[in-house]
């Protein structure tokens, strides 16, 4: 039984008010089932840390670099996010992939350094619209993916998450179908266990792109739909909430 996650991608917002303000108000009455987790800006971890103190919510970062330390302006080591105590790292993301060219081989550079770390990657996958228009949603998903696998070999794969994230629904508000979200999620789980099938039945596959409070429970009932990455309604503490109560 694979326990739902419901994580919230803050994305470039907020501020130490307004994230002190978010983190109360998720903590004030959050009861669920599911493991939940926030990815902060990065330089406010150690802040979200302090508050998260004493709960279940679990933080992590945004994006990191391959690479441990050294003249990379900019970046952030998977040592320093470990060192913050980050569990989960989020790699892949539409918006990294688009508005910083990273690559298919960039984002598998960057599992293996996680898990070589022993931080778990979110893995960010999904096509654009006109892939999808095209035919080409699941060729897209599964290069990313494979891309993954075979770099990261089978020795690094016990533990890792997916969220599958079709670009035309992020922040878009055009929400994927409940079914054309559980047959992309399928479709990911079957290639999953062409390579070993108890990856398959352990490993997370989240929905992200436009899950609202008002749409979360449809999408997260479907079988191979494991919970969610939500951007935008991660921002209001009372919707994100309603999304972890219906994981
Ligand atoms: O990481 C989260 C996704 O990009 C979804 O964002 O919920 O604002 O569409 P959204």
């Amino acid at each position: 039984m694979r326990q739902p996650l419901v994580a919230g991608n803050w994305k470039m917002n907020g501020s130490s008010d307004s994230i002190r303000e978010l983190v109360d108000g998720i903590l004030s009455g959050l009861e669920t089932k599911a493991e939940v987790l926030v990815f902060p800006p990065s330089v406010y971890v150690q802040q979200v840390r302090d508050l998260l103190s004493g709960s279940s919510v679990k933080f992590g970062v945004q994006n990191v670099s391959d690479q441990l330390s050294g003249a990379y302006t900019g970046e952030i080591s998977p040592l320093m996010a470990k060192d913050l105590g980050c569990e989960y790292v989020l790699i892949g993301h539409s918006e990294r992939r688009s508005l910083f060219g990273e690559t298919d081989a960039d984002v598998a550079a960057k599992f293996c350094a996680l898990v070589d770390q022993g931080l778990v990657p979110v893995l960010c996958v999904g096509e654009t619209l006109s892939e999808r228009e095209s035919g080409d949603t699941m060729k897209i998903v599964a290069h990313q993916i494979n891309t993954v696998l075979r770099t990261a070999g089978p020795e690094r794969l016990a533990n890792f998450v997916i969220a599958y994230e079709p670009v035309w629904a992020i922040g878009t508000g055009l929400t994927a179908t409940p079914e054309q979200a559980q047959e992309v999620h399928a479709d990911i789980r079957a290639l999953l266990a062409e390579n070993d099938p108890s990856m398959a039945d352990r490993t997370r596959v989240l929905y992200g792109g436009s899950m609202k409070a008002d749409n979360a429970a449809e999408l997260m009932s479907q079988p191979d739909v494991d919970g969610g990455l939500i951007g935008g309604a991660s921002l209001i503490a009372a919707d994100f909430k309603v999304i972890c109560h219906a994981a």
